[in-house]
């Protein structure tokens, strides 16, 4: 069973059952076109395995890494064993001196490249992933005593479910045309702040503020008009709920960490939005 080799903000190993549970029990292609660190494609792969899938992700370092993981997946693995075997082998104060010089080389080659993104998320503080304004990862380096960086049986089986995938790095809007009529579709933006108070003055550092929301929802009805499922997570803003109202808009408790350390835990809410209330009204009669 492949589970997320990266750790990515906005992860969704919690709620890809939720997810696949609300999925038609037939349909054609799967599409997610803001795939992250894929908890629900690689869970469903389990659920549907062989299933053509389609990926995207508007991170191009990121879908580069999926598709050297898929094509190349011995020659990442001898570079991982390298960068963990070095790492590993080394005190403190060799590992951050390590980690530092991993972060400012630029491999020329994806295989390369796809290493240093797969041991920089094992090893950097926190396993965030944060670029700068000119496009270069700045987390400082981590403190696990003995991180993970080569998986290998995971790797593999992260590999195998990847290998009927089509692997794309479009804006989603280009990334949803892709989709047919009986298709399914995921998809996990950034989600809107809860803190909020008005969509006007939405934060917007993530590059995902509300006029992207807009756009999202705009391609949401057209998905739904062309007779394609899909199935929207956000977080339970009511300026959300009111983007999809004509939609089935359910909020589904999440327990996550409250604090910086992560010893208190509450249940926030997030929205789950459906189309299969409209695809329903629009199947043809059968007589
Ligand atoms: C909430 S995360 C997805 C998390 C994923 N579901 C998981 O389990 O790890 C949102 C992703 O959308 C990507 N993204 C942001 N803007 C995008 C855009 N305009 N088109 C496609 N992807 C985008 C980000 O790079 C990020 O990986």
């Amino acid at each position: 069973m492949a589970t997320p080799f990266l750790k990515w903000a906005g992860g969704k190993a919690k709620l890809a059952q939720a997810v696949l549970d609300r999925f038609p029990r037939d349909f054609g292609a799967y599409h997610e076109p803001f795939l992250g660190g894929g908890a629900v494609f690689f869970r469903f792969g389990d659920v549907h395995p062989g299933s053509q899938a389609r990926i995207n992700d508007q991170n191009e370092t990121l879908a580069e890494t999926y598709r050297v993981l898929r094509d190349q997946t011995d020659t990442l693995l001898d570079r991982l064993r390298s960068l963990s075997d070095h790492y590993l082998g080394e005190d403190a104060a060799g590992r951050a001196a390590f980690y530092y010089a991993v972060r400012a080389s630029e491999p020329a080659d994806p295989a390369g490249r796809a290493a240093r993104l797969i041991f920089l998320n094992r090893t950097c503080y926190n396993g965030l992933h944060r670029i700068n304004r000119s496009g270069r990862f700045n987390v400082p380096h981590g403190r696990y005593l003995r991180p993970r960086i080569l998986d290998e049986d995971n790797l593999r089986a992260c590999a195998a479910a990847l290998a009927s995938a089509d692997v794309s790095s479009l804006d989603f809007g280009a990334a949803c045309t892709a989709a047919a009529p009986g298709d399914a579709v995921y998809l996990d933006p950034p989600y809107f702040p809860l803190s909020t108070t008005s969509r006007f003055t939405a934060y917007t550092a993530n590059g995902f503020g509300w006029p992207e929301q807009e756009r999202l929802a705009a391609v949401f009805r057209d998905l739904t008009r062309r007779g394609v499922f899909a199935l929207l997570s956000n977080s339970a803003h009511p300026a959300i709920s009111a983007l999809y109202e004509s939609f089935e808009v359910e909020e589904v408790p999440m327990s996550r960490a409250i604090n910086s350390r992560g010893d208190r835990r509450d249940s926030i809410p997030e929205l789950l939005v459906s189309n299969a209330n409209v695809l329903a009204g629009q199947l043809p009669n059968p007589s």
